[in-house]
């Protein structure tokens, strides 16, 4: 890598009071110096998704299409609604089905909820068939004696709280020994390649 490692960091939700939103600024604060890390906010501006303007669907899209590009790995953390994954992440994934940008992409998954698992099993096989490779070790499940977020946080009191502090800490060990791994030694995804053939 000729450049410092890219890590973008995207959350399913528009709130101005995400958790989801709260968890990747805290991250934000304590990153290393050596990785650049960048909060996408945008995913608000995508329009919805219509096959029928794929290759041509403006700049919104072809900008997230190339933040995606430029990383070298995926931190997502998004909410359950219904039982389901968020539209605003469905959405910004369903641009990227065809033009493939998260091929072979390393993805960092946490979930911050201690009991929303349907959207983050729906998510994960959707991440899969979409090329990326799921690093266990970044991908932590919150529990309630290991939780990732509490209520009514904000980012230095996350930080500083003597439960999430340390996992947010530990999040960031993993992240730098994944980035530190050469793809070639990662086991591959090509669930992607089937779909497209
Ligand atoms: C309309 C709506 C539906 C929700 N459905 C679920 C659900 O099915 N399961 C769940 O665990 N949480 C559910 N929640 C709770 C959200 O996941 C939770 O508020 C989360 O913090 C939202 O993410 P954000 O804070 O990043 O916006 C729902 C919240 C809303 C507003």
């Amino acid at each position: 890598m000729s450049h410092k490692p890219r890590i973008l960091a995207v959350a399913g939700s528009l709130r101005s009071a995400s958790v989801n939103h709260l968890f990747l600024r805290a991250m934000q604060l304590i990153k290393p110096e050596n990785i650049d890390f960048r909060i996408y906010s945008e995913l608000g501006r995508l329009p919805l998704f219509n096959a029928d303007n794929d290759e041509q669907a403006g700049e919104e899209v072809s900008r997230w299409r190339k933040a995606l590009a430029e990383a070298d790995m995926l931190l997502l953390v998004s909410p359950e609604y219904a039982h389901g994954v968020s539209g605003v992440m469905k959405n910004a994934l369903d641009w990227i089905v065809g033009s493939g940008e998260l091929m072979e992409k390393r993805l960092a998954f946490p979930n911050l909820s201690v009991r929303a698992t349907l959207a983050q099993a729906q998510l994960t096989e959707m991440l899969h068939i979409l090329g990326c490779r799921l690093i266990e070790d970044c991908s932590p499940r919150a529990t309630t004696e290991h939780p990732l977020m509490l209520p009514a946080m904000d980012e230095q009191s996350l930080l500083a709280d003597k439960r999430t502090g340390p996992e947010l800490r530990k999040l960031w060990l993993h992240l730098e020994q994944a980035l530190l791994v050469d793809p070639e030694n990662l086991q591959s995804n090509t669930a992607g390649r089937h779909l497209w053939g």
